[in-house]
């Protein structure tokens, strides 16, 4: 279907087209001039000491917790609300995921409860910083210092996020950002993890190119496999991370609109936030009654909308870890309340306005049951 409205797009212009150009005139595609430049402009972004790019989000978690030397019956937790892309690295560990619920004004794990989850098996904690708020990383920092736990964050979201001040990612033992098409800047796919520490960095550098330090050579003082990005990326990724500022500001934009034009429509609401994290839109979400009956009804009028993620405890390929349906509140009314609206850097005033419009012909339709 050709949506009116779709739920994102990326934004391009010639500058990626430029670079890509440059890349194909070089005859040199794998990582290269473009991946070293995208990588110093990633560090300098997030003040991370060290970083090193990867295929994907999911693979980097992947080379975490590998570097962290996570494996077969070690514990890691993590929210239940959250893509499972960060679970399945965990299990492909030979590794248990111990899932805690997340808080309702942000759909962050709930610090609250993390302690309950530690036994002597708990290796690390994974907090995930989704939809652009980050976690609350003081009180996680603090139980992983005191239980001497690492921590590896899961900001595939969280470009351009911070806690306190601190951008998500450089604050645990690892993290990772991913720039899959639906991140805030993308290159289509692609990541990076994230490190203070040099040990850590050694490792996954071997890790992530076959063992040796680079490339060139047949001597593999590790072993490793292939998580490398290539040259056609990191140039798309080196004109996109110059937009950034750009993209953030029409996306807080959009968000101001929405929140003003549905304002008074009493069956949606906003996620309230946190205080120690600023907002990256990388969605608009909303509460919303009726959400099974506005879902078609926005569709029929070509918007197209997201549900918010299918909680991992339900998760088919998860059913052998046994948990129970009440233990997780709060990550089962996302899903089962929680809509995501269209919001991406052309998205245009008067799509957002025809998109408030619908909610309320909606909601006014469906006044009496
Ligand atoms: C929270 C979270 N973790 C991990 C990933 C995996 O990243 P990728 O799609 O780059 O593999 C995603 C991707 O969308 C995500 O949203």
């Amino acid at each position: 279907m050709k949506y009116k409205v779709p739920q994102l797009e990326p934004y391009f212009d010639e500058d990626e087209l430029n670079n890509l150009k440059k890349v194909i005139e070089t005859r040199w595609i794998t990582e290269g001039p473009f991946s070293e430049e995208f990588l110093e402009d990633i560090k300098k972004f997030t003040k991370a000491r060290y970083a090193v790019l990867a295929s994907n989000g999911t693979l980097a978690l992947y080379l975490s917790l590998a570097a962290l030397g996570i494996r077969e019956g070690d514990e890691v937790i993590l929210p239940d609300f959250t893509f499972s892309a960060s679970a399945s690295p965990v299990i492909f560990r030979g590794a248990v995921p111990k899932f805690v619920d997340v808080l309702d004004d942000d759909l962050n794990i709930d610090t609250g409860k993390i302690e309950q989850a530690i036994t002597p098996k708990t290796k690390a904690i994974m907090p995930v910083h989704i939809y652009g708020r980050s976690c609350d990383m003081g009180k996680i920092m603090e139980i992983a210092a005191r239980r001497g736990i690492k921590v590896l964050e899961d900001a595939a979201q969280g470009f351009g996020v911070y806690c306190r001040g601190n951008h998500v990612g450089a604050i645990g033992d690892l993290g990772i950002i991913s720039f899959f098409a639906d991140k805030t800047i993308t290159t289509g796919e692609g990541a990076v993890v994230l490190t203070n520490n040099e040990e850590l960095y050694s490792r996954l550098k071997l890790l992530r190119n076959q063992g040796r330090p680079h490339s060139g050579t047949f001597v593999h003082p590790g072993l490793g496999m292939n998580f490398r990005m290539t040259d056609l990326q990191c140039a798309v990724g080196v004109a996109q991370i110059r937009k950034f500022k750009k993209i953030e500001k029409v996306k807080l934009e959009h968000y101001e609109l929405y929140r003003r034009l549905l304002r008074d429509v009493k069956n949606v609401s906003f996620l309230k936030g946190n205080d120690f994290s600023n907002f990256v839109p990388f969605r608009v979400n909303i509460w919303a009654e009726k959400l099974a009956e506005l879902i078609p009804f926005l569709e029929g009028k070509g918007i197209q909308t997201r549900r918010l993620f299918y909680p991992l405890h339900r998760q088919p390929y998860l059913a052998h870890l046994g948990y129970k349906e009440d233990e997780f509140p709060v990550s089962n009314k996302a899903y089962d309340e929680g809509l995501s609206l269209p919001v991406f850097y052309s998205l245009k005033d008067e799509q957002i306005k025809y998109i408030c419009g619908s909610i309320r012909e909606f909601y006014e339709k469906n006044k009496n049951g």
